[in-house]
Protein backbone atom coordinates (compact mmCIF):
# COMPACT_ATOMS: atom_id res chain seq x y z
CA UNK A 1 0.00 0.00 0.00
CA UNK A 2 1.33 3.45 -0.87
CA UNK A 3 0.24 6.90 1.07
CA UNK A 4 -0.58 9.62 -0.07
CA UNK A 5 2.01 11.46 2.22
CA UNK A 6 3.55 14.64 1.12
CA UNK A 7 5.00 15.13 5.23
CA UNK A 8 7.28 12.31 5.70
CA UNK A 9 9.33 13.72 9.15
CA UNK A 10 11.53 10.35 9.02
CA UNK A 11 12.73 11.67 5.08
CA UNK A 12 15.15 14.23 8.05
CA UNK A 13 16.19 10.92 10.00
CA UNK A 14 17.29 8.67 7.48
CA UNK A 15 20.78 8.77 8.00
CA UNK A 16 23.65 9.50 10.37
CA UNK A 17 24.87 12.56 7.90
CA UNK A 18 21.06 13.40 7.23
CA UNK A 19 20.41 13.51 11.22
CA UNK A 20 23.60 15.94 11.98
CA UNK A 21 22.46 17.94 9.71
CA UNK A 22 19.20 18.59 11.67
CA UNK A 23 20.34 18.78 14.55
CA UNK A 24 19.35 21.14 17.32
CA UNK A 25 20.97 20.79 20.46
CA UNK A 26 24.97 20.59 20.85
CA UNK A 27 26.41 19.08 23.83
CA UNK A 28 30.05 18.92 24.71
CA UNK A 29 32.32 19.97 27.11
CA UNK A 30 32.80 23.50 26.55
CA UNK A 31 29.12 24.11 28.40
CA UNK A 32 30.24 22.08 31.30
CA UNK A 33 31.08 22.60 34.58
CA UNK A 34 32.89 20.06 37.17
CA UNK A 35 31.97 20.63 40.32
CA UNK A 36 35.03 18.90 43.04
CA UNK A 37 34.65 18.12 46.50
CA UNK A 38 38.37 18.38 48.74
CA UNK A 39 38.98 18.22 52.23
CA UNK A 40 41.77 19.15 54.59
CA UNK A 41 43.84 15.52 54.25
CA UNK A 42 47.10 13.99 52.35
CA UNK A 43 45.24 11.62 50.45
CA UNK A 44 42.05 11.31 48.36
CA UNK A 45 38.62 9.59 49.82
CA UNK A 46 35.79 8.25 47.60
CA UNK A 47 32.60 9.76 48.74
CA UNK A 48 30.49 7.01 49.89
CA UNK A 49 27.06 8.82 49.04
CA UNK A 50 28.23 9.44 45.84
CA UNK A 51 30.15 6.30 44.12
CA UNK A 52 32.83 7.61 41.67
CA UNK A 53 33.42 10.95 43.34
CA UNK A 54 36.06 11.73 45.49
CA UNK A 55 37.25 14.26 48.33
CA UNK A 56 40.20 15.50 47.37
CA UNK A 57 43.04 16.39 48.68
CA UNK A 58 45.04 19.04 47.18
CA UNK A 59 47.64 17.86 45.58
CA UNK A 60 44.60 14.82 43.85
CA UNK A 61 42.43 18.35 43.02
CA UNK A 62 44.93 20.13 40.89
CA UNK A 63 45.42 16.46 39.08
CA UNK A 64 41.34 15.83 38.41
CA UNK A 65 41.50 19.51 37.33
CA UNK A 66 44.54 18.40 34.91
CA UNK A 67 42.71 15.32 33.70
CA UNK A 68 39.41 17.33 32.74
CA UNK A 69 40.80 20.06 31.63
CA UNK A 70 42.98 17.66 28.88
CA UNK A 71 39.39 16.16 27.62
CA UNK A 72 37.74 19.76 27.20
CA UNK A 73 36.19 20.93 30.85
CA UNK A 74 37.29 24.12 31.90
CA UNK A 75 35.46 24.99 34.71
CA UNK A 76 35.14 24.35 38.12
CA UNK A 77 33.24 24.95 40.90
CA UNK A 78 34.74 24.00 44.10
CA UNK A 79 33.08 22.04 47.48
CA UNK A 80 34.88 22.18 50.71
CA UNK A 81 34.33 19.53 53.68
CA UNK A 82 35.62 21.54 56.72
CA UNK A 83 36.45 19.62 60.07
CA UNK A 84 34.02 19.76 62.73
CA UNK A 85 36.18 21.68 64.98
CA UNK A 86 36.38 24.86 62.13
CA UNK A 87 32.77 25.11 62.25
CA UNK A 88 31.37 28.25 63.86
CA UNK A 89 28.11 29.82 64.64
CA UNK A 90 29.45 33.00 63.21
CA UNK A 91 30.95 30.69 60.41
CA UNK A 92 34.36 32.96 60.48
CA UNK A 93 36.37 29.99 58.73
CA UNK A 94 34.55 30.84 55.35
CA UNK A 95 36.54 33.94 55.19
CA UNK A 96 39.69 32.99 56.33
CA UNK A 97 42.59 34.23 53.43
CA UNK A 98 44.42 30.35 54.66
CA UNK A 99 41.41 28.42 54.30
CA UNK A 100 41.19 25.44 52.51
CA UNK A 101 38.93 27.40 49.49
CA UNK A 102 41.52 30.01 49.32
CA UNK A 103 44.48 27.30 49.31
CA UNK A 104 42.95 25.41 46.49
CA UNK A 105 42.00 28.29 43.94
CA UNK A 106 45.76 29.10 44.34
CA UNK A 107 46.76 26.17 43.66
CA UNK A 108 44.69 25.22 40.93
CA UNK A 109 45.61 28.41 39.63
CA UNK A 110 49.49 28.03 39.86
CA UNK A 111 49.19 24.54 37.91
CA UNK A 112 46.60 25.32 35.04
CA UNK A 113 46.17 29.57 35.03
CA UNK A 114 44.05 29.06 31.92
CA UNK A 115 41.05 27.19 34.11
CA UNK A 116 38.04 28.96 35.15
CA UNK A 117 37.71 28.86 39.03
CA UNK A 118 34.13 28.94 40.44
CA UNK A 119 33.53 29.00 43.90
CA UNK A 120 30.69 27.92 46.36
CA UNK A 121 29.18 31.27 48.32
CA UNK A 122 27.04 30.28 51.29
CA UNK A 123 27.71 29.31 54.67
CA UNK A 124 26.91 25.59 55.38
CA UNK A 125 30.02 24.04 55.09
CA UNK A 126 31.23 26.21 57.82
CA UNK A 127 28.28 27.20 59.87
CA UNK A 128 28.05 24.94 63.28
CA UNK A 129 24.35 24.61 62.19
CA UNK A 130 24.62 23.27 58.70
CA UNK A 131 22.67 26.13 57.80
CA UNK A 132 23.19 28.38 54.57
CA UNK A 133 22.80 31.10 56.82
CA UNK A 134 23.31 32.51 60.14
CA UNK A 135 21.41 31.17 62.58
CA UNK A 136 19.09 32.88 65.61
CA UNK A 137 17.40 30.52 67.91
CA UNK A 138 13.93 32.11 68.68
CA UNK A 139 12.33 31.94 72.61
CA UNK A 140 9.88 28.98 71.33
CA UNK A 141 12.95 27.06 70.45
CA UNK A 142 12.33 27.42 66.29
CA UNK A 143 15.31 28.64 64.29
CA UNK A 144 15.48 31.62 62.34
CA UNK A 145 17.97 32.05 59.37
CA UNK A 146 18.73 35.56 59.46
CA UNK A 147 19.47 36.84 56.43
CA UNK A 148 20.86 40.52 56.36
CA UNK A 149 23.54 39.34 58.35
CA UNK A 150 24.48 36.91 56.32
CA UNK A 151 24.79 38.72 53.39
CA UNK A 152 27.62 40.93 55.04
CA UNK A 153 29.62 37.47 56.05
CA UNK A 154 29.13 36.18 52.54
CA UNK A 155 30.57 39.52 50.97
CA UNK A 156 33.32 38.91 53.12
CA UNK A 157 33.71 35.03 51.54
CA UNK A 158 33.05 36.16 48.36
CA UNK A 159 36.12 39.00 48.74
CA UNK A 160 38.62 36.23 50.12
CA UNK A 161 38.04 33.88 47.25
CA UNK A 162 38.09 36.52 45.00
CA UNK A 163 41.29 37.77 46.17
CA UNK A 164 42.97 34.25 46.11
CA UNK A 165 42.11 34.48 42.03
CA UNK A 166 38.45 32.91 41.74
CA UNK A 167 37.15 33.78 38.25
CA UNK A 168 33.28 33.53 39.20
CA UNK A 169 31.73 33.27 42.69
CA UNK A 170 28.44 31.44 43.21
CA UNK A 171 26.22 32.17 46.21
CA UNK A 172 23.91 29.47 46.52
CA UNK A 173 22.34 30.71 49.95
CA UNK A 174 18.87 32.06 48.38
CA UNK A 175 19.06 35.19 51.11
CA UNK A 176 17.42 38.19 49.81
CA UNK A 177 19.68 41.02 48.12
CA UNK A 178 22.90 39.08 48.14
CA UNK A 179 23.64 39.16 44.37
CA UNK A 180 23.71 43.75 44.56
CA UNK A 181 26.07 43.12 47.81
CA UNK A 182 28.28 40.72 46.51
CA UNK A 183 28.50 43.20 43.38
CA UNK A 184 28.95 46.29 45.56
CA UNK A 185 31.70 44.68 47.29
CA UNK A 186 33.75 42.98 44.58
CA UNK A 187 33.44 46.64 42.78
CA UNK A 188 34.59 48.66 45.43
CA UNK A 189 37.66 46.71 46.22
CA UNK A 190 38.48 46.67 42.87
CA UNK A 191 37.11 43.26 41.60
CA UNK A 192 35.19 44.07 38.72
CA UNK A 193 36.27 41.22 36.31
CA UNK A 194 35.05 38.85 38.86
CA UNK A 195 31.22 37.25 37.76
CA UNK A 196 28.62 36.53 39.80
CA UNK A 197 26.58 32.82 38.76
CA UNK A 198 23.54 32.94 41.06
CA UNK A 199 21.88 30.49 42.11
CA UNK A 200 18.81 32.27 41.44
CA UNK A 201 16.11 29.43 41.45
CA UNK A 202 16.81 26.85 44.08
CA UNK A 203 14.20 24.67 45.13
CA UNK A 204 14.25 22.92 48.57
CA UNK A 205 15.15 19.54 46.96
CA UNK A 206 15.20 16.04 48.97
CA UNK A 207 17.73 15.53 45.38
CA UNK A 208 20.65 16.92 47.45
CA UNK A 209 20.98 14.02 50.21
CA UNK A 210 24.10 12.53 48.72
CA UNK A 211 25.95 15.88 48.49
CA UNK A 212 24.96 17.01 52.15
CA UNK A 213 26.58 13.16 52.62
CA UNK A 214 29.84 14.06 50.92
CA UNK A 215 30.03 17.59 52.65
CA UNK A 216 28.45 16.18 56.09
CA UNK A 217 26.91 19.94 55.66
CA UNK A 218 23.21 18.63 56.64
CA UNK A 219 21.47 20.99 58.64
CA UNK A 220 21.63 19.86 62.13
CA UNK A 221 18.06 20.98 63.10
CA UNK A 222 14.80 22.25 61.03
CA UNK A 223 14.95 22.80 56.96
CA UNK A 224 15.98 25.23 54.47
CA UNK A 225 12.40 25.72 53.21
CA UNK A 226 12.38 29.36 54.15
CA UNK A 227 15.34 30.35 51.91
CA UNK A 228 15.14 27.71 49.05
CA UNK A 229 12.20 27.72 47.21
CA UNK A 230 8.48 25.75 47.14
CA UNK A 231 9.08 22.86 44.62
CA UNK A 232 5.45 23.84 43.36
CA UNK A 233 6.33 27.37 42.40
CA UNK A 234 7.14 28.36 38.79
CA UNK A 235 6.57 32.14 38.50
CA UNK A 236 8.57 33.07 42.14
CA UNK A 237 11.43 31.60 40.35
CA UNK A 238 10.91 34.24 37.02
CA UNK A 239 10.58 36.97 40.11
CA UNK A 240 13.60 35.63 41.36
CA UNK A 241 15.47 35.57 37.54
CA UNK A 242 14.37 39.07 37.41
CA UNK A 243 15.60 40.15 40.92
CA UNK A 244 19.04 38.33 40.04
CA UNK A 245 19.24 40.42 37.07
CA UNK A 246 18.38 43.69 37.87
CA UNK A 247 20.73 43.40 40.93
CA UNK A 248 24.00 42.60 38.51
CA UNK A 249 24.17 38.99 38.47
CA UNK A 250 25.99 37.33 35.08
CA UNK A 251 24.62 34.13 35.21
CA UNK A 252 21.44 32.87 36.71
CA UNK A 253 20.98 29.52 37.70
CA UNK A 254 18.12 26.92 38.14
CA UNK A 255 18.72 23.99 40.57
CA UNK A 256 18.26 20.79 40.50
CA UNK A 257 17.90 20.76 36.31
CA UNK A 258 16.59 17.64 35.47
CA UNK A 259 13.00 17.20 37.45
CA UNK A 260 12.67 21.52 36.70
CA UNK A 261 13.51 21.74 32.88
CA UNK A 262 10.19 23.86 32.66
CA UNK A 263 11.48 26.16 35.06
CA UNK A 264 15.02 26.63 32.73
CA UNK A 265 12.63 27.17 30.08
CA UNK A 266 10.96 29.82 31.48
CA UNK A 267 13.67 31.19 32.85
CA UNK A 268 15.38 30.90 29.76
CA UNK A 269 12.60 33.12 28.22
CA UNK A 270 11.82 35.80 30.58
CA UNK A 271 15.67 37.17 31.08
CA UNK A 272 18.52 37.82 28.66
CA UNK A 273 21.41 36.13 30.58
CA UNK A 274 23.04 32.90 30.28
CA UNK A 275 21.34 30.35 31.96
CA UNK A 276 23.23 27.58 33.96
CA UNK A 277 21.45 24.57 35.27
CA UNK A 278 22.94 22.02 37.97
CA UNK A 279 22.31 18.53 37.61
CA UNK A 280 22.76 17.79 41.25
CA UNK A 281 23.78 15.29 43.22
CA UNK A 282 20.47 12.96 43.77
CA UNK A 283 20.53 13.09 39.53
CA UNK A 284 23.88 11.60 39.50
CA UNK A 285 23.10 9.02 41.80
CA UNK A 286 19.68 7.75 40.15
CA UNK A 287 21.68 7.51 37.01
CA UNK A 288 24.35 5.36 38.75
CA UNK A 289 22.51 2.98 40.78
CA UNK A 290 20.57 2.14 37.76
CA UNK A 291 23.44 1.73 36.12
CA UNK A 292 25.31 -0.45 38.66
CA UNK A 293 22.53 -2.51 38.79
CA UNK A 294 22.66 -3.43 34.88
CA UNK A 295 19.31 -1.49 34.25
CA UNK A 296 20.44 1.53 32.04
CA UNK A 297 23.32 2.54 29.84
CA UNK A 298 25.21 5.04 31.79
CA UNK A 299 26.74 6.52 29.20
CA UNK A 300 23.86 6.93 26.47
CA UNK A 301 21.61 8.23 29.77
CA UNK A 302 24.48 10.70 31.01
CA UNK A 303 24.61 12.21 27.38
CA UNK A 304 20.70 12.11 27.14
CA UNK A 305 19.91 13.63 30.22
CA UNK A 306 22.50 15.87 30.11
CA UNK A 307 21.24 16.63 26.07
CA UNK A 308 17.74 17.28 27.64
CA UNK A 309 19.15 20.21 30.06
CA UNK A 310 20.10 21.87 27.12
CA UNK A 311 17.33 21.62 25.15
CA UNK A 312 14.95 23.27 27.65
CA UNK A 313 17.10 26.14 27.42
CA UNK A 314 20.50 26.08 30.04
CA UNK A 315 23.71 27.42 28.32
CA UNK A 316 25.90 25.99 30.65
CA UNK A 317 25.55 22.53 32.99
CA UNK A 318 27.09 21.89 36.19
CA UNK A 319 27.10 17.98 36.41
CA UNK A 320 29.19 15.53 38.09
CA UNK A 321 30.02 13.74 35.01
CA UNK A 322 31.75 16.56 33.32
CA UNK A 323 34.69 14.88 32.54
CA UNK A 324 32.84 11.65 31.76
CA UNK A 325 31.32 13.31 29.17
CA UNK A 326 34.85 15.09 28.40
CA UNK A 327 36.04 11.68 27.65
CA UNK A 328 33.36 10.54 25.51
CA UNK A 329 33.88 13.61 23.20
CA UNK A 330 37.54 12.63 23.02
CA UNK A 331 36.29 9.30 21.28
C1 LIG B 1 24.90 24.41 49.69
C2 LIG B 1 24.81 23.65 48.41
C3 LIG B 1 24.05 22.49 48.24
C4 LIG B 1 24.30 22.05 46.95
C5 LIG B 1 25.18 22.96 46.35
N1 LIG B 1 25.48 23.97 47.29
C6 LIG B 1 23.23 21.73 49.20
C7 LIG B 1 22.12 22.40 49.88
O1 LIG B 1 21.66 23.48 49.52
O2 LIG B 1 21.68 21.82 50.87
C8 LIG B 1 23.71 20.80 46.36
C9 LIG B 1 24.44 20.19 45.24
C10 LIG B 1 24.06 18.79 44.93
O3 LIG B 1 23.14 18.19 45.53
O4 LIG B 1 24.69 18.24 44.01
N2 LIG B 1 24.83 25.74 49.69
Amino acid sequence: MQLDLPHRPRRNRKSAVVRGLMRETELSPEHLIYPLFLHEAADDHPIESMPGCTRWSLAGLVREVGEAKAVGVGAFVLFSAIEDGLKTPGAEEAHNADGLVPRAIRAIKDAHPEVTVITDIALDPYNADGHDGLVERQSDGSLRIVNDATVDVLCRQALCHAKAGADIVSPSDMMDGRVAALRSALDMAGHEPVSIMAYTAKYASAYYGPFRGALDSAPKDGDKKTYQMDPSNAREAIREAKLDAAEGADIIMVKPAGPYLDIIHRVRDAVDLPVAAYQVSGEYLMIKAASAGGWLDEDAVVLESLTGIRRAGADMILTYFAKRVGELANG
